[in-house]
C-alpha cells in the first residue's frame, strides 16, 4: 500500500489577502520568487509523491497552468540565449503528474477534500494545505509518511501553539505514546480558550485512510457552516486509530499576512544572493 497521491485544495477565496487575490490565486502569490505553491509540490515531490490533484474554484486555472510546460516562453527565452531559465522552467513543467478537480462552491475543507474522491479511490492519500509553508530539513508530509509506513492508520500533522492561539486551530486531546508521536482521542475546531483539551493544534499535513470519504460525505455543516474536515476526523477517531506527529521544521502560516512576510523574510535570508542585502537593509530599517 504505497501512498502515490496528494490532494492540495485551492479553492478557497483568500479574503484575507484582497485586494491582491481579486484575480490572482493567493497560491500563486510569490514568497520571493517563487509561487507558494511549488514549495508545497516541491515537498510533495521530496517525499516520493507521484501525482498532485488540485481542488480549484473559479479563477484558480493559473495553479495548474504554473506546472504545465511552456513551449512559447521557452522559445523566446532560448533564442535570448538564457538557458539556465529555460532549464528552470522546463524542471517546473517535468516537476510531477498534475490533475484537477472543481470544488463549485468553497462549502469548506471538508468538501474540498471529498471532491478528490474519485480521483483519489480507495487508497491512502495525503492533504496538503499551500497556507502552511513548512522548512525542515525532512520533509514535513515525509515526516508524516514514515509513521503510516509503519502503522498503516492516518497521520496528521501537529504543532505546539500558545495558549491564546489556539482558537484558530483544529484542536487535539491526546496521549503522547513516544517522542513526538501522539495516539489522538478527540478532537475540536476553534475551540474557545478556555475549553481547548491541549495546545497542540493541527497543521495542514494530513495522510489520511480513504474511510474518510464515506465519513465526509455524510458530514452536517460546522463550524461557519462549512463541512469541515477536523469534524470529519473528529469522527474518525471515533471508528479507528489516528496518529498525531509533532514535526520537526519551521512553519509558516503564509494565508496570514504576518505569517506571509516572515516567511518572504526568512526565505529571503536563506537566498546567496540576497542575503547579505537583505540583512543590511533590516538593521538599517530598526529605528
Ligand atoms: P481558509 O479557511 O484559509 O480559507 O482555507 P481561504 O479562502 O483560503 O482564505 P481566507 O481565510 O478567505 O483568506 C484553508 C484551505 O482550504 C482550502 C483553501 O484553498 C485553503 O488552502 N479551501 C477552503 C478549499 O479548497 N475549499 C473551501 O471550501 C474552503
Amino acid at each position: 500500500m504505497k501512498l502515490k497521491k496528494a490532494v492540495i485544495p485551492v479553492a478557497g477565496l483568500g479574503t484575507r489577502f484582497l485586494p491582491a487575490t481579486k484575480t490572482v490565486p493567493k497560491e500563486l502569490l510569490p514568497i520571493v520568487d517563487i509561487p507558494s505553491i511549488q514549495y508545497v509540490v516541491q515537498e510533495a515531490v521530496d517525499a516520493g509523491i507521484q501525482e498532485i490533484i488540485f481542488v480549484t474554484g473559479r479563477g484558480k486555472d493559473g495553479i495548474e497552468d504554473h506546472f504545465d510546460e511552456a513551449p512559447e516562453l521557452e522559445q523566446i527565452l532560448t533564442d535570448r540565449g538564457q538557458t539556465e531559465t529555460v532549464k528552470m522552467l522546463q524542471r517546473i513543467g517535468e516537476m510531477t503528474e498534475v490533475v484537477s478537480v472543481r470544488q463549485k462552491k468553497p462549502l469548506g475543507l471538508g468538501h474540498a477534500v471529498l471532491c478528490a474522491r474519485d480521483l483519489v479511490g480507495d487508497e491512502p492519500f495525503a492533504v496538503m494545505l499551500a497556507d502552511d509553508l513548512i522548512d525542515g530539513e525532512t520533509p514535513c508530509i515525509r515526516q508524516l509518511l514514515k509513521i503510516f509506513e509503519e502503522t498503516k492508520e492516518s497521520v496528521i500533522a501537529l504543532l505546539e501553539v500558545p495558549q491564546g492561539e489556539v482558537s484558530s486551530y483544529g484542536v487535539i486531546k491526546g496521549t503522547k505514546v513516544k517522542p513526538r508521536l501522539y495516539q489522538i482521542e478527540a478532537m475540536v475546531e476553534k475551540p474557545r480558550v478556555k475549553d481547548a483539551p491541549s495546545r497542540m493544534a493541527i497543521i495542514g499535513r494530513y495522510i489520511l485512510r480513504p474511510e474518510i470519504f464515506a465519513i465526509l460525505d455524510n458530514l452536517p455543516p460546522g463550524k461557519g457552516g462549512e463541512i469541515q474536515l477536523t469534524d470529519g476526523l473528529a469522527q474518525l477517531v471515533r471508528e479507528r486509530q489516528v496518529l498525531g506527529c509533532e514535526f520537526e521544521g519551521e512553519r509558516y502560516d503564509i494565508g496570514d499576512k504576518f505569517g506571509f512576510v516572515r516567511a518572504t523574510v526568512a526565505f529571503a535570508l536563506k537566498r546567496p544572493d540576497l542575503r547579505d542585502k537583505v540583512l543590511e537593509y533590516l538593521k538599517s530599517a530598526i529605528h
